[in-house]
């Protein structure tokens, strides 16, 4: 028997497909993380961030333990962006309240041409085995997502050092020698696909790029410095697995009106950050991709009745129809408390049927 037949939940598979759905599914970005003290415990007994990362068996733990406590729609792998530069030898620690921090950043042509694409199956084995462990563990109860970080998002990393506020060292590459930034972009292009699509062999059921910084960009360097690179790695992923499509979601915080231009990529959906109403992006996008998002993660810090209201305000602002996935404009902060994501979680499953009625 394969595993699909096996799927008790395929809400969100069908909603990312703009299939009928009787509800709206929602996950949240970030759903495992510092918010949860379950998390902070089984991240001091990994005793760092890439530890835990790094073991299959504790990426697995913290992937389930948002799914133990509310009744989400989606799991999502336990992982992070930077997996790939870290494989490809550049240094990756993370400093505590620093963020991220790589050790030997890339500067120049000749630190570009030293670059491999990382073998998923090698490097990134500790990947891999987490989402065959994390498939098993879910035995069936929601889907499970893979995912990367578009390269562009991963350069800037890979190039500023680390967090960046003004991204000078990049965006004076850009200008100053755009073919060390291409093919910079090239290798991560190549890399991502590969990653990707090895996340996939291995039971990931729909995958997200996350392009977090495609916005600090020029509408015209954002097409040619991320968006062309996504596009190429949309249409290279697997299509199917298990008998099934696997749907492709693309994800720049900040598009705005950009949104317009990636509903021409070859994916299936659309993240939307809380900058832009659904309603807004649902007429640039039309109605070829689902959308997801896109409650302001800042809403949780309220009091539940009034992230009650607030969930309502989403749900009407898509308003009716399928192909709505309700998700957090981006990441859930450290400081929420945990009852105050159970109460969106429970807002959406309650108050969305009647958009799909
Ligand atoms: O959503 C999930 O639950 C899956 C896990 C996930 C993490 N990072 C775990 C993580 C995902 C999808 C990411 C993606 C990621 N990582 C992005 C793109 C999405 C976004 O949030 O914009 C980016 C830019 C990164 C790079 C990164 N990783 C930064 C800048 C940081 C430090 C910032 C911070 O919050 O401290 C991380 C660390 C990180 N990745 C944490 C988690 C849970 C916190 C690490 C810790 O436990 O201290």
């Amino acid at each position: 028997m394969n595993s699909q037949s096996n799927l008790k939940n395929d809400v969100f598979l069908r909603a990312l497909q703009c299939q009928p759905v009787p509800y709206t599914p929602v996950w949240m970005m970030r759903q495992a993380g510092r918010y949860l003290p379950e998390y902070r415990a089984t991240r001091a007994k990994a005793g760092s961030f890439l530890n835990l990362c790094q073991t299959p068996e504790l990426a697995c733990e913290v992937t389930l333990q948002p799914l133990a406590r509310f009744p989400l729609d989606a799991a999502i792998l336990f992982s992070d962006i930077l997996t790939i530069p870290h494989a490809m030898g550049l240094g990756l620690q993370f400093e505590t309240g620093e963020g991220p921090v790589i050790q030997r950043p890339v500067r120049s042509a000749a630190d570009v041409s030293k670059l491999g694409v990382p073998d998923p199956y090698q490097e990134l084995r500790y990947v891999v085995d987490a989402v065959s462990l994390i498939r098993r563990e879910l035995a069936g109860r929601v889907p499970l997502i893979g995912f990367a970080g578009s390269p562009w998002t991963v350069a800037t990393y890979c190039v500023e050092g680390g967090s960046s506020r003004d991204f000078a060292k990049i965006k004076a590459m850009m200008y100053q020698e755009p073919s060390t930034l291409h093919a910079l972009l090239k290798v991560l292009t190549r890399a991502t696909i590969e990653y990707l699509n090895a996340q996939i062999a291995a039971g990931a059921q729909a995958v997200m790029l996350f392009d977090t910084w495609g916005s600090v960009l020029t509408p015209s360097a954002y097409r040619e410095f991320s968006l062309a690179y996504m596009a190429q790695i949309v249409a290279e992923l697997k299509r199917e697995a298990e008998g099934r499509v696997v749907p492709r979601v693309v994800f720049t915080k900040g598009a705005g009106p950009l949104l317009a231009e990636m509903a021409k990529l070859e994916c299936e959906a659309l993240g939307v950050d809380w900058m832009t109403d659904l309603s807004q992006a649902r007429q640039w996008v039309g109605e070829r991709k689902a959308l997801q998002g896109n409650l302001d993660p800042s809403v949780l810090y309220a009091s539940p009745d009034r992230i009650r209201e607030e969930v309502v305000k989403v749900l009407a602002s898509y308003g009716k129809g399928h192909g709505h996935v309700f998700n957090l404009g981006h990441g859930i902060h450290p400081a929420i408390p945990p009852d105050h994501a159970a109460a969106m979680i429970q807002a959406v499953h309650e108050f969305s049927p009647k958009y799909h009625a």
